[in-house]
C-alpha cells in the first residue's frame, strides 16, 4: 500500500484525480470502479475541469458504481444513481450506455448481481477503482464481518453507517437498512486502486486498514493484500498513523527511487 498524505481535502482529490485521468488517458477505454459520498466530491469536480480545460475523454469509458441503497428508484436524490447523474455524468461526455450503478429496485437481487459481475468481467475487469472509506472501515458497504472474499450482493448496513448516512436524508429513519454492494473480493479484483479520506472521523479506520491485522472487522484491512493500491489522506485522515514518518519519507525518496518493473 502506498500511503500518500497531503495536506488538504483540496490536493487529496486533485492527487486522486490526476491517477484516474492517467489511466484513461494512457486506455481510452478505461473501466472506472466509482464511489459515492462526501469524500470523492472534489475528485469529481477535478475530473470534470479536466474534461472541460484540458480535453479528458470519456466518451469510450466504463463505469461500475460500487453500490447502491435497496428501495431507492435512480430518480430518487439520495440514490446513488442520481447522486451520480448529478455530481459526474451529466458534466462529462460519457456514453450512459456504458455507465453501470447497482440497482436497488430489481425484483431479482441474486440475478442482479451476478449480472453485475458479469458485466464488469465481460468490459475486460476494472482498470482503476475509486474507494472512500467509512468510519467503521467499509469499503463500498462491505460492512464489518464482510467475508473478504465476497462478491456483489445484498448487505445489511452498520448503525454506524446509517448514523453517518443520515446527514444526507431529512430523518435518520428514511436511511435504508439494505444495499447492494460490489463485495471486497470483487474490489481486489481491480487493476489499480485509489482509496481517499478525508477529516478525523476516518483516523481510526484509516490507521487500523493500513496498520492493523487483515481482517473482516475492517474490510478496507483487505486492501493490504492488493499489491497496487495507493490511500490519499489529508493530515486529519493521517492523524492515528503510527509509521507516518515513514510514508512521508518514502514520498520524499520517490524522484530518486529505481524504476518497478
Ligand atoms: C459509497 C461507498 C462508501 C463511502 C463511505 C464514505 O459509494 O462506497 O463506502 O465511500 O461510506 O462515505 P463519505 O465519503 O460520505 O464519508
Amino acid at each position: 500500500m502506498e500511503v500518500v498524505i497531503k495536506k488538504t481535502y483540496e490536493d487529496v482529490s486533485v492527487a486522486s484525480a490526476r491517477v484516474v485521468a492517467e489511466v484513461i488517458n494512457n486506455k481510452p477505454d478505461a473501466v472506472l470502479g466509482l464511489a459515492t459520498g462526501s469524500t470523492p466530491l472534489g475528485l469529481y469536480k477535478e475530473l470534470i475541469r479536466l474534461h472541460h480545460e484540458e480535453g479528458l475523454d470519456f466518451s469510450h469509458v466504463s463505469t461500475f458504481n460500487l453500490d447502491e441503497y435497496v428501495g431507492l428508484k435512480p430518480d430518487n436524490p439520495q440514490s446513488y444513481h442520481y447522486f451520480m447523474h448529478e455530481n459526474l455524468f451529466k458534466h462529462i461526455n460519457i456514453d450512459p450506455q456504458n455507465v453501470h450503478v447497482p440497482s436497488g429496485t430489481t425484483n431479482n437481487y441474486p440475478a442482479f448481481c451476478e449480472w453485475y459481475e458479469d458485466r464488469i468481467e465481460e468490459r475486460g475487469g476494472i482498470d482503476v477503482q475509486v474507494l472512500g472509506i467509512g468510519s467503521d472501515g467499509h469499503i463500498g458497504f462491505n460492512e464489518p464481518g464482510s467475508s473478504l472474499g465476497s462478491r456483489t450482493r445484498i448487505k445489511t448496513l452498520n448503525k454506524q453507517t446509517i448514523e453517518d448516512n443520515a446527514r444526507f436524508f431529512d430523518k435518520p429513519e428514511d436511511v435504508p437498512v439494505y444495499s447492494i454492494t460490489m463485495g471486497v473480493g470483487t474490489i481486489l479484483e481491480a487493476e489499480r486502486i485509489v482509496l481517499l479520506a478525508n477529516g478525523a472521523n476516518k483516523a481510526r479506520a484509516v490507521a487500523d486498514a493500513v496498520e492493523g491485522p487483515v481482517s473482516a472487522r475492517c474490510a478496507a484491512s483487505a486492501l493490504q493484500m492488493h499489491p497496487e493500491t495507493t490511500l490519499f489522506l489529508n493530515e486529519d485522515a493521517a492523524g492515528k498513523l503510527e509509521m507516518r514518518e515513514y510514508y512521508d519519507w518514502i514520498q520524499e525518496k520517490k524522484p530518486g527511487a529505481p524504476e518497478t518493473a
